[in-house]
């Protein structure tokens, strides 16, 4: 059971590990969502809430997905199909399939928004536009329907294109050239914000937390940031786990990507803010944030074009790294329980996909008056997989590995079968038999206001 497939793909290197699983977390979450939810949610107090989902809750659910994938060697659902026979433990795996579907329909119509301001950065379409022209410009941009159809068509294509090439052709070669790439994009472009005068304003909002703007519905935001920023919860990382060789350390492995999606989280926020409050623009503005501030930054500062250019390209860079890990899990699922090819595969998801991801682009046009329990078909995606969807998937994948999979399994996986010491097994074991549940548990239903003890 625990042998490789033979005729399986597999990352070839550490690093192409590392490259894929960071590009997978490392997305729009954190450069577009990170910044704007936290701004709207008390800032620095949010950030600390959100670290300590990070690493009591986000790292050992992460590692029991990985732990599942390298273990079965199979997609989500024929993961827990394999490691538990007969059982409805599957429905999480459908759970996970269903969520990856949500996701990669609103994530990539905002992956297309970003081409489209990669293309005005490069005509200069910002210049000389006050602020209230970009902000007409942005929701001139989204109300209408044909441009962001053709976005959103164009990166599912290049997500499509990725995918089809494989394992490790596709998603190893990709993430290994357009991780590095994205570092030096970010690098750069923290150091232009941070020098602009009067920055200051805006890294104190970032470390100066103000505890009463946390509430219970914020702690659930912050949670579910923190499953959506590290891509757990519906199996990105049970998929990409079956591609990992048995040599690899997944402690290491799973703690490295954490405090990388984090570390980018925190910096993208540092890039952002101080910018925006040199401009004196509200921190709190939402979806737009990075669309409308960011480009009256860029037209104002010397030198903005060439920014707002890298600017653009490192976030359609970071998002594409993680939509090819989305469509992944559905086409392993395609490939492996309908017995796909896959190229087939890749077509049949991506077809299905974009019909879900017409009516998220539609929501912020045509569509944007039709309402569900009060939200857009997107926002409605949105919240759901993050707030749902997710932290549920969690809770129940730290219960399977603890109390079904069993400690043994555990130890033999995390240690290569005794190779490694993996001395944190015991903690790990303790968090995710009783803390990381609970506190799920706990969070989520204080949060939808099923409970209340404060
Ligand atoms: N983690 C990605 C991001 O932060 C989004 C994502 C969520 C990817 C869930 C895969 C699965 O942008």
């Amino acid at each position: 059971m625990s042998g490789l497939q033979p005729n399986r793909e597999s990352f070839g290197s550490r690093f192409g590990v590392i490259a894929a699983t960071a590009g997978s977390a490392i997305g729009l979450g954190n450069i577009w969502r990170f910044p704007y939810v936290a701004g709207e949610n008390g800032g620095a107090a949010f950030i600390i809430l959100y670290l300590g989902f990070v690493i009591a809750i986000g790292i050992p659910v992460m590692l029991s997905e990985f732990t599942i994938g390298r273990r079965a060697q199979q997609n989500v659902y024929g993961s827990f199909r394999k490691l538990a026979p007969k059982q409805p433990w599957y429905l999480i795996g459908l759970m996970g399939v269903a969520a990856a579907f949500m996701i990669l329909a609103f994530y990539t119509a905002v992956a297309g928004w970003t081409l489209e301001y990669l293309y005005q950065s490069i005509v200069n379409g910002f210049a000389g536009k006050s602020p209230d022209e970009l902000n007409m410009m942005f929701d001139y941009f989204v109300g209408g329907t044909s441009r962001p159809l053709i976005w959103f068509f164009v990166f599912m294509g290049l997500t499509a294109f990725i995918i089809m090439a494989g394992v490790k052709n596709g998603i190893e070669k990709s993430t290994k050239i357009l991780m590095p790439l994205l570092l030096i994009l970010l690098l750069v472009l923290i150091v232009r914000s941070v020098t602009l005068p009067g920055a200051g304003k805006g890294i104190s909002f970032l470390l100066r937390p103000d505890f009463s703007k946390i509430t219970a519905s914020t702690v659930l935001v912050a949670l579910g940031q923190a499953f959506f920023s590290l891509s757990i919860g519906m199996g990105t990382l049970v998929t990409y786990g079956s591609y990992i060789k048995k040599s690899e350390n997944l402690g290491s492995t799973a703690f490295s990507v954490a405090m990388a999606d984090t570390l980018i989280a925190v910096l993208a926020g540092l890039a952002i803010f101080p910018a925006v409050f040199a401009f004196n623009i509200e921190p709190g503005y939402g979806e737009g944030l990075v669309f409308v501030t960011l480009p009256n930054i860029f037209q104002q500062m010397p030198g903005g074009t060439i920014f707002s250019v890298m600017f653009f390209i490192l976030l359609g860079v970071a998002a594409l790294t993680s939509t090819i890990s989305v469509l992944e899990v559905i086409v392993a699922f395609f490939v492996e329980e309908l017995k796909m090819k896959r190229k087939a595969a890749t077509w049949l998801a991506t077809f299905s996909v974009s019909i879900l991801g017409i009516l998220c682009v539609l929501s912020t046009s045509s569509l944007a008056d039709f309402k569900i329990l009060g939200h857009t078909i997107f926002s409605l995606l949105e919240n759901t997989t993050a707030n749902v969807l997710l932290p549920l998937g969690g809770m129940f994948i730290v219960i399977f590995v603890a109390w079904f999979f069993g400690r043994q399994n555990v130890v033999d996986e995390l240690s290569n079968d005794g190779k490694l010491k993996a001395r944190y097994v015991p903690l790990f074991m303790f968090i995710i038999k009783f803390v990381a549940p609970l506190a799920i548990a706990f969070v989520f239903l204080q949060g939808i206001g099923l409970i209340n003890l404060k």
